[in-house]
């Protein structure tokens, strides 16, 4: 399961990537108002942090399938071919992840809701397939279920097509996307921390340093025994 991260904070990305096996960023509008900082400038900044092979993800702006298209052309030359351009799912969003996908431009459609809008998407040729499973639980339904339903219609349909599941506020989210071979989710840097916290850890940690420290001496490191 690839795992991204879903911030356009430089500081959280390079934090993060410092630490974790992330494999790549995600963004969305507000998310990059957020930065008050051009957005552009912003993308081509994380764009030249990230690692060769991590993804970066940005969405269009525009409402027409035309404009649309002229905006991932734009965005595609200033932040590189591997850029994945998001592109909402609304009728017009469906033309253009259709012309862009023909033109060998990766596409994620965005703000889905429901699985059929991700089948549509992905038939008109996305490469990935955002649910956002918070919202769609706010709203009375079943997020994870509704990510896992894609992930299975896809396959079922043999579509050449992953899920991104996206808009998550805890980890038992993630943790059911994983256990159902999910393709891929992108979270928040709080959420995504919270996938490895737990305190038992930080407790069996001290306490070996402690024992360690007591029958060693403090400070001491395996790098300060001579083993003679
Ligand atoms: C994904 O494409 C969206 O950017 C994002 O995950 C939405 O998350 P939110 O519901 O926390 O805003």
């Amino acid at each position: 399961m690839l795992i991204l991260l879903d911030t356009a904070n430089f500081e959280a990305i390079t934090r993060m990537y410092d630490l974790f096996p992330y494999d790549g960023v995600t963004t969305n509008p507000t998310i990059l108002k957020n930065e008050k900082n051009d957005p552009m400038k912003q993308l081509l900044r994380i764009r030249e942090f990230l690692p060769a092979g991590s993804a970066l993800h940005a969405q269009v702006i525009s409402e027409t399938a035309e404009e649309m298209v002229e905006e991932a052309h734009y965005m595609v030359k200033r932040l590189g071919e591997g850029l994945y351009v998001k592109v909402p799912v609304s009728a017009q969003g469906l033309k253009a992840i259709s012309i862009l996908s023909k033109e060998g431009i990766h596409v994620t459609a965005t703000a889905i809701y429901t699985p059929m809008q991700a089948f549509m998407a992905a038939k008109a040729g996305a490469k990935f397939t955002a649910p956002y499973v918070n919202r769609i639980d706010n709203m009375g339904a079943d997020g994870v279920k509704a990510a896992m339903d894609i992930h299975d219609m896809l396959r079922m349909h043999k579509l050449d097509s992953e899920v991104l599941a996206a808009s998550f506020k805890n980890s038992q989210q993630i943790l059911e996307l994983c256990r159902h071979g999910i393709g891929s989710v992108t979270a928040a840097p709080d959420v995504l921390e919270a996938l490895i916290k737990h305190p038992a850890t930080d407790h069996a940690i001290t306490a070996f340093n402690n024992d360690f420290a007591e029958a060693f001496g403090k400070n001491k490191t395996m790098l300060e025994l001579q083993g003679i």
